[in-house]
Parts: structure tokens; C-alpha cells; sequence
């Protein structure tokens, strides 16, 4: 077989989605007219459905009702369906056999409910989503600089740790700036040396690479539906039985209590500790369908699948004057398929609004929830651009997004573009909504950075 064959089986093999999502064929309407095929790239924020999620939901939802209160049938089945979604995140995260899953809303959820359960200090890195910042600064915490390089990083943690004992360490798995993964066993080991526990932020980590608690010996795992091809509201936090079953509840009401006086209550151990009021069971049994899928498609040739998109990209966008991508370690050497870039000369919210309106594009810009991180990152307040794969994504997705910037370098802008409430938008916007919406909805745009 030639070089060239193989190279041409590889675009080939590459090319096709590694799982199916619904939103797959999407065409969107573009501001100069006509239609074309939605190129999701941005992953990072949320994810479509596996097909297979939305045919299971549409499976089960007629067996949906209250759980853990009805005696009806459907209230047995949906009851069973919540309480077996524990084993499928337990099996999806390889968990330890007394670890509790506690279902949430999302991972900031997970890592609040965390944050009041931690009896001493939080330390952090200052490169963290602020999911994994915001949380700890309501109590005792400290924030350590991450170094130049992801070994000084892990050598300045251990010096930290020794001296301040800290009572949990709380790491991101998998940057959502930067797609760069912090090698989890080994940061587990330091920390545990010093008597520190960790909680590993796996918003990004576990839609990417197998996550190993049992081995890893990590103590808390948060993670998002939302971003695990389960986009129907539901999250989860899951480690050791301790601090769960003493922390304050998360959420004071039914179904969290053993007993209740009028002054006062006997509170259940976790997770109905942390689960009161009528749940998300639908988003839950999602999710745990999510997990079991999930679960079996992440391996090798997931890693090299997404690998090699994330190869093409960022050799075109790097061979193109005027683009700069960004790391935070040079040294760091899995990196899952998130890449940020920069446009000279131009602002990052008007290469997304020109990527979405002439291109159907669909990529995140600002400073994606990481300020600290865009700011050590020497980026301006305008953030950079973020494009970011999933298992739906394709070669072509890749290549498209690569024409879409060097054609704006060689022709400029092909539409009029004004910022509306701080946000770069097409002016006009001619691209009509779906007809569904409700007659008159306009895109608004809304700054969150
Ligand atoms: N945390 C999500 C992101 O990085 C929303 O885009």
C-alpha cells in the first residue's frame, strides 16, 4: 500500500462521525442567503444527544411519574429507572463500591454542593473554569499559580501541599480553554501524600477519556449531562460517603429527611441528603443511558479519532498568517480535541459572528467562564475564539472552519457587522428564525463571556 492510499484512507475513516447526534444534518440559514450543513464546533459548551439517548427518552417517557412516593406502576418503574441511573454512572466513572452518586443539575451544581461539605481548606489553580473557582471562595481557600510548565505546575502543587495541608485540592481533568489534560493519577498521588483529597472538575474529561476512580483513586468526580451527549438537565457528583452524609443538605425539603418536628429535622445520609423535591428523573435516566453509551464508544480509537481532528486543525489554522492558537503548557501532552485561537486584527466576537452568519459555523468566543485563565493566557477582554469536537464531528468540519478564517484573512469580512448589547452581530441579520418559534422572536444577542 503507498503512502498515498493510506493517507486517503485515513481522510476517509476520518471523515465519518464517530457516533450519531442528533443535529448531525442541521442545515442553517446564511446571512447572504441560501442554506448550508451546521458545523458544531463547539462541544466544549454542550453537546447534542447520542441518537440513541433521545430514542431511549422517547422510549421510557410514557413509564414517567414521581418517584419514591407513587404506588402506581409507572411510579415503580420510574422509581427503579432513577435509582439503576447510580449504577451506570458508578460503572461509567469505574467507582469504588461505597462511593455515593448524587445526582445535581450540572457540574456547577455538583461543585457547590461540594463546597459546603469540605471541613478545612480548598486550594485551586488559577487556570479553572469559574465553576471551579467561584464555589471555594465562599470559604477557605487558596489559589496557587500554575507555572510555565505542567511539571514545575505539579512540582510547585506538591511544595503547596506539604505546607498547607489543605483539605481538598480541586483540579480541572481537562482545560475547557485550552483542551490540555492534567495527569490525574499523579496529581491523585501528591495530594494524598499530604493527607489532601482531590476532586477532579470533569465537565470536559469524561465527554473525552475514560475516567478510572477506582484506580485513579480520585475522591470526588463532577460532570455535566449537558456536555455527555444527555443535554436534558441533570449532573453529578460522586465520591466518598463521608463528607456527603454530614454536610448541610444542598437543598432543604422532601424527600431529604428521615423525620420532621416543627422544630427541626432528621436528615437522610447522601444522596437523598442532597436530592430534595421532586427530581429530574427523565434527565437522570438520560443521562445513565448517556453514560452506558458513552462508556462503551471511549478508547483508543476515540482518542485517535478526535487526535486527528484536532491534528488538522491546528495545522491549518497554524499555517495561516495572522492565527495563533493557545496552550498553557508546553509540556502537556494529551490534549482533548479544544482549540483556541486568535484572529490578528480582528475581535474574537466578530470572527464568531462571521463564522456563524457566512459560514454556519457554530464556535464559542470571549473567555468561556475562565477569566483568570484568558488573562495568565495574555489575551485581551475580548477572549479568543474556541472551536471544540465531539463524537459527531468530522474532517470536514475541520477543513471548514480552516477555509472560513483564511478567507476572512484574504478578503475581510463578506456582510456589515455592529455590536448589539456587547455582542458582535450580523447588521441586519437577515437568516430567519425556525417557524416553530413563536412569530416575531428574534436572535438577541446577550454577552456572557
Ligand atoms: N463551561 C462551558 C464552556 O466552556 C459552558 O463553554
Amino acid at each position: 500500500m503507498n503512502s498515498d492510499l493510506n493517507r486517503s484512507q485515513l481522510v476517509e475513516e476520518c471523515d465519518k462521525a464517530f457516533a450519531d447526534v442528533l443535529g448531525a444534518d442541521l442545515t442553517v440559514p446564511l446571512v447572504r442567503g441560501g442554506e448550508t450543513r451546521y458545523v458544531n464546533l463547539d462541544h466544549a459548551a454542550s453537546t447534542p444527544p447520542l441518537r440513541a439517548v433521545a430514542d431511549h427518552l422517547a422510549l421510557i417517557t410514557p413509564h414517567y411519574s414521581s418517584i419514591h412516593r407513587g404506588a402506581g406502576y409507572a411510579s415503580l418503574v420510574s422509581t427503579s429507572m432513577y435509582e439503576a441511573a447510580r449504577d451506570s454512572v458508578a460503572r461509567f466513572l469505574c467507582a469504588r463500591p461505597d462511593d455515593k452518586v448524587v445526582f445535581t443539575r450540572n457540574t456547577t451544581d455538583s461543585l457547590n454542593l461540594l463546597s459546603r461539605c469540605v471541613p478545612g481548606e480548598v486550594l485551586v489553580l488559577d487556570v479553572e473554569h469559574h465553576a471551579n473557582l467561584l464555589p471555594w471562595q465562599a470559604g477557605s481557600h487558596h489559589v496557587l499559580l500554575a507555572a510555565d510548565t505542567l511539571a514545575e505546575t505539579l512540582a510547585e502543587l506538591n511544595r503547596t501541599l506539604a505546607e498547607r495541608g489543605s483539605a481538598l485540592l480541586a483540579i480541572t481533568g481537562a482545560s475547557n480553554v485550552t483542551g490540555e489534560v492534567v495527569p490525574l493519577e499523579r496529581i491523585v498521588e501528591i495530594a494524598h501524600r499530604h493527607g489532601t483529597r482531590v476532586v477532579v472538575d470533569a465537565a470536559q474529561l469524561a465527554p473525552h477519556r475514560r475516567i478510572d476512580v477506582t484506580r485513579s483513586d480520585v475522591d470526588y468526580v463532577a460532570f455535566s449531562g449537558h456536555k455527555t451527549y444527555a443535554p436534558y438537565g441533570a449532573g453529578v457528583l460522586l465520591g466518598r460517603p463521608d463528607w456527603l452524609d454530614e454536610a448541610p443538605p444542598h437543598l432543604a425539603g422532601g424527600g431529604a429527611v428521615r423525620e420532621v418536628r416543627l422544630d427541626g429535622a432528621l436528615w437522610a445520609a447522601a444522596p437523598e441528603r442532597h436530592e430534595a423535591g421532586s427530581p429530574n428523573v427523565l434527565g437522570v435516566a438520560a443521562l445513565a443511558k448517556a453514560c452506558d453509551v458513552v462508556g462503551e464508544l471511549l478508547g483508543d480509537a476515540s482518542a485517535e479519532h478526535e487526535a486527528r481532528l484536532r491534528e488538522r486543525l491546528v495545522n491549518g489554522l497554524e499555517r495561516l498568517d495572522g492565527v495563533s492558537t493557545h496552550r498553557f503548557w508546553a509540556d502537556c501532552t494529551d490534549v482533548i480535541g479544544v482549540v483556541t485561537f486568535s484572529v490578528a486584527g480582528y475581535d474574537a466576537g466578530l470572527v464568531a459572528a462571521y463564522l456563524s452568519a457566512e459560514h454556519g459555523i457554530g464556535v464559542r468566543d470571549g473567555r468561556f467562564c475562565a477569566h483568570p485563565a484568558i488573562t495568565r493566557l495574555g489575551l485581551p477582554r475580548s477572549g479568543a475564539v474556541r472551536a471544540s469536537f465531539g463524537l459527531g464531528s468530522r474532517l470536514d468540519d475541520a477543513d471548514r472552519l480552516v477555509a472560513a478564517v483564511e478567507q476572512l484573512l484574504i478578503e475581510g469580512p463578506g456582510w456589515g457587522y455592529a455590536q448589539l448589547n456587547g455582542r458582535w452581530t450580523p447588521a441586519p441579520d437577515l437568516r430567519p428564525m425556525p417557524e416553530w418559534l413563536p412569530v416575531g422572536t428574534n436572535a438577541v444577542p446577550r454577552l456572557c463571556s
